[in-house]
């Protein structure tokens, strides 16, 4: 059994939306992610960081998510910036049964036990710079850090590994709210994704205080999922 993450599938199964946009990585990118996932056990575990789907609502992200059930092992998926499809969890479980996507759940003020020793935890996160006005900007990292320390007390006493959408450093940016979490939960590895092309050569992947830092954007890691442990 492996863990493993991965971010950005940006799924169009339903909505035709060109990736080239992104840039001439993503040219198949979903072969790419077949071949990538093709190295996964059924009893593997994977983390899908976000940015999983361009559909609107659960409905048009039906053959999405056919396409990630499909895939080997487990999949957690949390919240991308791109995921529109969100929902409650109360509606997005009910959607799994009601398609019998087995293999999927989804990681929000919760955690995942994984072997004997080590939680699963995360949220989205937060740049500072996505949005404009600095009150707003607060009101979201507060509630996204309160998020992340619920899936960490979630997490009880075991080794905590930490999955976000957005990287929190990137180039000079740093979002302390989310590093003094990492810092107090003694968080072992964090993952990250949401940056694409350019935008990845400022991806941070090292050591920050004891966590060390990987970001898994599905571009930049070739759409081969990362083994974290
Ligand atoms: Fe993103
Ligand atoms: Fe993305």
């Amino acid at each position: 059994m492996s863990l493993y993450a991965i971010g950005d599938l940006h799924l169009s199964f339903s909505t035709n939306k060109p990736m080239d946009v992104f840039g001439p990585a993503w040219k198949n990118h979903v072969d790419k992610l077949r071949a990538g996932f093709s190295a996964l056990a059924e009893d593997d575990v994977c983390v899908l960081c976000g940015d999983i789907s361009w559909a609107m609502n659960l409905d048009e992200a039906e053959e999405d998510f056919r396409f990630i059930d499909g895939l080997p092992g487990k999949k957690i998926i949390l919240k991308g910036n791109h995921d529109l499809w969100w929902t409650s969890m109360a509606k997005m479980t009910a959607f799994l049964e009601r398609n019998g996507f087995e293999s999927i759940s989804f990681l929000h003020n919760n955690a995942y036990f994984y072997g004997e020793d080590a939680a699963i935890c995360g949220t989205r996160g937060w740049f500072y710079e996505e949005s404009k006005g600095v009150a707003h900007d607060k009101k979201m990292i507060d509630r996204e850090a309160l998020r992340l320390e619920t899936s960490l007390k979630a997490g009880g006493e075991r080794d905590k590994y930490v999955f976000l959408h957005y990287p929190p450093r990137y180039g000079n940016y740093t979002c302390p709210e989310i590093l003094e979490l990492l810092k107090a939960y003694e968080v072992k590895i964090c993952c990250s994704g949401h940056l694409h092309a350019e935008s990845l050569r400022w991806a941070f992947n090292g050591w920050h205080d004891h966590t060390k830092h990987i970001c898994v954007s599905g571009d930049g890691i070739g759409f081969k999922p990362c083994k974290i442990l």
